[in-house]
């Protein structure tokens, strides 16, 4: 699909001529995805709307002529929903930006989706509370596109993803028509939640224009630890006992020293440890009073703990972070990375971390595998670096175990383009057209994001 000049007249007509590119030197780095997997080069339009009302009316021109539209925040997501590679629309959101309301005393804070989270959480601080939601993207991820995404992230341990977090949301669907910002109240149960459906909707049910969300306690005392395992399994065990040792607990992530060895070679960072081997866990604990003893006392009752660095002051745990935070850009340098972000049953992050490596070298032997992310919760992300961008070898071959294992095949991303072709793995041939009946209702005229997250299988 090209759209013609008539089209795009129209689109100008309603942004002004600044919010409507289409230079391909411009358009670049909206065609192509965070990971370099999911891209275009052939010509592309990009509206960026400055206003609600705006996004209103380009989405009603395009539900009247048929445009299919790709919603795009900071284009930071990891399964290539955000990019336009039919020929969509592409609707950034990179002028919605600005925090709206922010109430000290009630924590609770308005901003508009094209708002970055990083300004969220500082707006947060700035009145004394906190925002629960905490990505390494924090920079360029946008609030909208969180929501869009359901984001989860490092905190969700203690305060939940995304949609915990969401009072309500105003939003633009698939017809053109507004619907307002609800959640003026920290509890609303009159009937369907459509903020909370929004969701993990990846653009597929509207353009998310501006969010309501609940702020958490500030916690001023915290202290991070990382800890050293001789054997990378007593890792993948002990991460996964924080969540109940600790009410304190706000992260427990996991990483192996292959990743940390990447990291440290990537950014020249310093080893934490004198000897660099089997696996690492980084807790961090938050609360009103200092919680270093408590912290101490469960990690006496892991086994097989080897090393322990400790730090409760800003500088010395973003120290410890950024062994954790930076695998992804580390792992970024080596190849365009396949990227598997999967859950399992509690219980058995152990035994997939064992047995992930092994499937993936069946399938392709000189593939790469990195493994690292939210243990406490049992979530893995299984990166893979060597195999074409187009070759899902690898990525079936992990999903399958997941599946089989019982577990998510998505934890945190989403689906997207990624992992279109494989929801019919979790989800019911019932689910999935419920699904789509629900997508249709909020997108009669199928123009939003159709590439993602149903698919055609
Ligand atoms: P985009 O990438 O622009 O879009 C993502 C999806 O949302 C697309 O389907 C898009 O169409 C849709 N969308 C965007 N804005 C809107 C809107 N206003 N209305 C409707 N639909 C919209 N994710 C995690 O969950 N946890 C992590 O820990 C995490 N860490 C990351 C670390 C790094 C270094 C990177 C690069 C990414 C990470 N991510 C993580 C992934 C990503 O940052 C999140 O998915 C984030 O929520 C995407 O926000 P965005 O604004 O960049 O959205
Ligand atoms: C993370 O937890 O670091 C992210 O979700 C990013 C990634 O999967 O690479
Ligand atoms: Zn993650």
């Amino acid at each position: 699909m090209t759209l013609d000049d008539r089209f795009v007249a129209t689109l100008r007509a309603i942004t002004g001529p600044s919010g409507v590119v289409d230079d391909p030197e411009l358009t670049h780095r909206y065609r192509h995805d965070w990971t370099g997997r999911f891209g275009t080069d052939a010509p592309v339009v990009v509206a960026r709307p400055a206003t609600a009302g705006d996004v209103a009316a380009i989405i009603t021109q395009c539900a009247q002529h048929g445009v299919a539209v790709v919603p795009q925040g900071g284009n930071t997501g990891l399964v290539g929903g955000s990019v336009p590679l039919d020929g969509e629309l592409v609707l950034s959101t990179d002028r919605l930006t600005g925090i709206d309301a922010l109430d000290g005393t009630t924590g609770l804070l308005t901003a508009r989706a094209g708002t970055p989270l990083a300004v969220v959480q500082q707006a947060a601080a700035r009145v004394g509370w906190r925002y629960g939601v905490d990505i390494a993207s924090r920079d360029s991820a946008t609030i909208g596109g969180t929501v869009a995404t359901n984001a989860g992230g490092l905190h969700v341990l203690r305060y939940g993803a995304t949609r915990a977090q969401l009072t309500g949301a105003a939003f633009v669907d698939g017809t053109g028509a507004r619907h307002e910002l609800s959640g003026a109240t920290l509890r609303d149960n009159t009937g369907y939640d459509l903020a909370g459906l929004l969701c993990g909707s990846e653009g597929t049910l509207g353009i998310v224009t501006d969010v309501r969300v609940r702020l958490v306690a500030d916690l001023p005392y915290r202290t991070a630890a990382l800890l050293r395992f001789d054997e990378p399994r007593a890792a993948a065990v002990a991460v996964e006992r924080l969540r109940g040792a600790l009410a304190s607990v706000e992260s427990a992530e996991f990483f192996f020293a292959d990743g940390l060895e990447l990291v440290c070679a990537t950014f020249s960072y310093p080893a934490p440890f004198a000897e660099t081997a089997g696996g690492y866990v980084l807790v961090e604990v938050a609360d009103s009073d200092d919680r270093t003893v408590a912290l101490g006392t469960a990690v006496d009752g892991l086994p097989g703990v080897s090393d322990v660095a400790v730090a409760d002051d800003p500088t010395g745990r973003a120290r410890l972070w950024r062994y954790r935070e930076r695998h992804t850009e580390a792992i970024a340098t080596v190849g365009i990375p396949h990227k598997l972000d999967v859950a399992l049953p509690p219980g058995s992050l152990a035994e997939f971390v064992d047995r992930v490596p092994g499937v993936i070298d069946a399938v392709d032997p000189d593939a790469r595998v990195w493994l690292f992310g939210h243990g406490g919760e049992a979530s893995v992300h299984v990166n893979v670096t060597g195999p074409d961008a187009a070759d899902d070898a690898t990525d079936d071959a992990v999903l399958d175990l997941v599946v089989a294992m019982g577990g998510s095949i998505s934890a945190e991303h989403g689906i997207g383009r990624a992992k279109r072709g494989r929801l019919d793995l979790v989800r019911a041939p019932a689910d999935r057209a419920l699904r789509q009946r629900l997508r249709a209702a909020f997108d009669p005229h199928g123009i939003m994001n159709p590439g993602v997250l149903t698919g055609s299988s």
